[in-house]
């Protein structure tokens, strides 16, 4: 082929793998359904930089290629936003919030004013800017004024576009997108984790976390720091007009950015007070920090005509959730002992109510750690609580030392089995490396039995004790041959729940492969992982049967996991516990609803509704298995629901269904269902 002919070719080939890139990232990682494989992508992607390494000029400014970082700055270039990005004012009781109303009536001298809510999300602001659809800046808020320049990192974070989605009938000259740059609570513990194990101080928090991560002057750092986005407001826009914060919104997912879920649209202000309420409730389940509710006058002429004080603007308020954070006194340092034999310090705490919570233990994560915070028994500290996770120690108060606060020193026996610990070269943890450890053999029983796993919801961490002391269970397996007999030895308390128990084991048999992965607990190996493994592999026996290769390439694995899932089912030991445990009549779905018909289903004439983030099924999947069942899936909750299914971060059919009262189910309690 001519030269100039195959250059056209490849250029044509990059620009198409560059459009189809991007389109399964956005479905990845903003619409949480992705249609190919991952190694499809990875080496759709391998190819694209192929060739626009050979040819720089093909490499577009929103080639996904652009993603992996660049070279690092020697500093930030600072920036003036066109629009100072200004703080809002607090509300901390409802009476704030009825105040700022009738202030705003008063100035708009107009009764009926109608608002939008949104989480306050803690993270960091950034502005996106977009010229003619494609993203040519990035800044991070700085004093409102000006900003740095961020444009290399955020070009990493996958659920930015780098280009704006063409469904919209106009693409703006100019478009500012503001929104908070978070990380999600698991990514957080995952790389805390990564770093307390490199002997690295951890992140005090996601919002720090991401500050740290959004701040790097190497960009390809920033590449591997787990950040994600919600967008809520635009800066200056040209060539394009919203009528309203609602729709404002619309649009811009439209164009493929992530806006929150959990938003209220053209509400009344009672009705915003009632959500405040909801949404304190579902805080602590979400996946990332929320510190209140933003409350926003929904028409932008209205915003306009309130205008905006020096560092707020008038047609809007965060209504403050309470304070996460709270002081107390470390009433003594204990050890425990995990399922992978890590020694964990935890202090115990003058029990004190954190955000609604009574918290009466804190994790130092290890001997490092205590070290570098200088925390001592008898010390007042600052301990922090964030969505489900473990509460911890920010700092010590120091100022309130008394001089007969007590050092402390981690032990050099298991405080469990007695055996001497090891401290692994390169590793910052302390470990019982006794393989028959009970302390490590109870971890595993509870993780296996937890809601995440087989959740067998009769079999609380009290039960899992006394089954393992009195030498019910020696294994995974064992669990599923316990009987009324055999469960005769536990003490008085626990026989009351014996049949809820051998309810909760029978009811826990079918099982979706991503649960049971992850009830395995395998090193490295959580619910992302195992979701991952998964997907890939499909069943058991494909997994058990693969090669390092294979595990190593699947996108978004790490070395260190696909070296422990090979580890773990090399082991004859292993093999046989997992045979053991499919022989006692565990059945692990890859299609949930097989071997089902629909004769005198219990759901057959029933009408569903689904909502929220499925985790186990797709949602399509479910629809078309319910249909097959005799079930009818409709989109919108009414009297006539007999069900609405409520995933993650379900939001207003949710709420809708509860007024109606109509039953309510989770994603297990549906499966069980099918099950009949
Ligand atoms: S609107 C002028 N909406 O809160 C309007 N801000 O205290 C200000 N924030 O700097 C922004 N979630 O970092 C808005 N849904 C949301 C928000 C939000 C979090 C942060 C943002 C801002 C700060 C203002």
């Amino acid at each position: 082929m001519d030269t100039s002919l195959k250059k056209d070719a490849l250029k044509e080939e990059a620009r198409q793998l560059q459009k189809e890139l991007t389109e399964h990232s956005h479905r990845y990682h903003v619409l949480d359904d992705p249609i190919i494989s991952d190694g499809e992508y990875d080496r759709m992607m391998a190819r694209l930089l192929e060739i626009e390494t050979q040819n720089p000029k093909f490499c577009a400014a929103d080639s996904p290629t652009k993603r992996v970082g660049a070279p690092p700055l020697d500093a930030f270039e600072s920036a003036a936003h066109s629009i100072p990005m200004l703080s809002l004012d607090n509300a901390f009781k409802d009476d704030d919030v009825l105040s700022f109303h009738t202030r705003n009536i008063k100035n708009l001298e107009f009764e009926k004013i109608f608002y939008t809510v949104e989480p306050k999300l803690d993270g960091l602001a950034v502005e996106l800017t977009y010229e003619n659809g494609i993203l040519v800046r990035a800044t991070t808020r700085g004093d409102g004024i000006n900003g740095e320049v961020i444009t290399e990192n955020v070009r990493t974070i996958k659920s930015i576009p780098l280009r704006l989605n063409k469904t919209q009938d106009v693409l703006p000259a100019l478009l500012e997108v503001r929104g908070e740059v978070i990380i999600m609570h698991e990514d957080f513990e995952r790389l805390n984790q990564t770093r307390l194990a490199k002997g690295e101080a951890p992140f005090a928090n996601p919002r720090n976390a991401a500050a740290g991560s959004l701040r790097q002057l190497d960009s390809r750092v920033t590449a591997t720091r787990p950040l994600t986005i919600f967008v809520y407001g635009v800066g200056k826009v040209t060539g394009m007009e919203f009528e309203t914060q609602a729709r404002m919104l619309s649009t811009l997912k439209a164009f493929g950015f992530p806006v929150n879920q959990h938003i209220q649209t053209h509400i009344t202000i009672q009705e915003a007070l009632t959500f405040y309420n909801r949404l304190a409730q579902i805080r602590a389940d979400l996946e990332y920090e929320i510190d209140g509710m933003v409350i926003k006058v929904d028409r932008l002429d209205m915003q306009q005509a309130l205008g905006e004080k020096i560092k707020s603007p008038r047609w809007s308020i965060a209504y403050k959730f309470p304070a996460m954070q709270e002081t107390t006194t470390i009433l003594d340092i204990i050890v425990q002992v995990g399922r992978t034999g890590t020694l964990t310090p935890v202090a115990l705490l003058e029990p004190t109510n954190v955000g609604g919570v009574v918290v009466a233990r804190a994790t130092l994560h290890n001997a490092d750690e205590i070290k570098r915070k200088d925390i001592r028994i008898g010390d007042k500290v600052l301990i922090m609580r964030a969505g489900d996770v473990i509460p911890k120690v920010v700092k010590v108060i120091e100022s309130a030392r008394k001089g007969d606060e007590l050092p402390f020193e981690m032990p050099d026996t298991c405080p469990v089995c007695n055996s001497p610990v090891r401290r692994l070269e390169d590793e910052a943890a302390i470990k019982c490396i006794n393989l028959t450890c009970r302390a490590q053999l109870t971890e595993r029983i509870k993780h296996f039995v937890s809601k995440k796993g087989f959740d067998m919801d009769g079999l609380g961490k009290k039960i899992v004790d006394q089954l393992v002391n009195e030498g019910l269970i020696s294994s995974f397996a064992d669990l599923f041959t316990l009987d009324q007999e055999r469960l005769s030895a536990l003490d008085r308390q626990a026989k009351k729940s014996v049949s809820n128990m051998l309810k909760a084991i029978e009811g826990s048999k079918q099982i979706s492969l991503p649960r049971f992965l992850f009830a395995l607990g395998i090193d490295h190996t959580g619910e992302n992982a195992a979701r991952l493994l998964a997907r890939q592999f499909e069943t058991l026996e494909t997994l058990m049967a693969a090669d390092k290769e294979s595990l190593e390439n699947i996108h978004g694995m790490g070395e260190k996991t696909a070296a422990s899932v090979m580890l773990f089912f090399a082991n004859p030991k292993n093999r046989r516990i997992l045979q053991q445990i499919l022989d006692a009549g565990v059945t692990i779905q890859n299609d949930l609803f097989a071997n089902l018909t629909p004769a005198d289903h219990p759901l057959s004439g029933k009408t569903l509704v689904l909502t929220g983030t499925l985790t186990t099924l797709k949602r399509a999947e479910a629809k078309g298995q319910l249909e097959s069942l005799g079930a009818k899936v409709t989109s919108s909750v009414s009297a006539r629901t007999d069900f609405l299914v409520a995933g993650r971060d379900a939001g207003s059919k949710l709420e809708k269904a509860q007024a109606l009262g109509v039953t309510v189910l989770d994603e297990a309690e549906l499966v069980r269902m099918i099950h009949g």
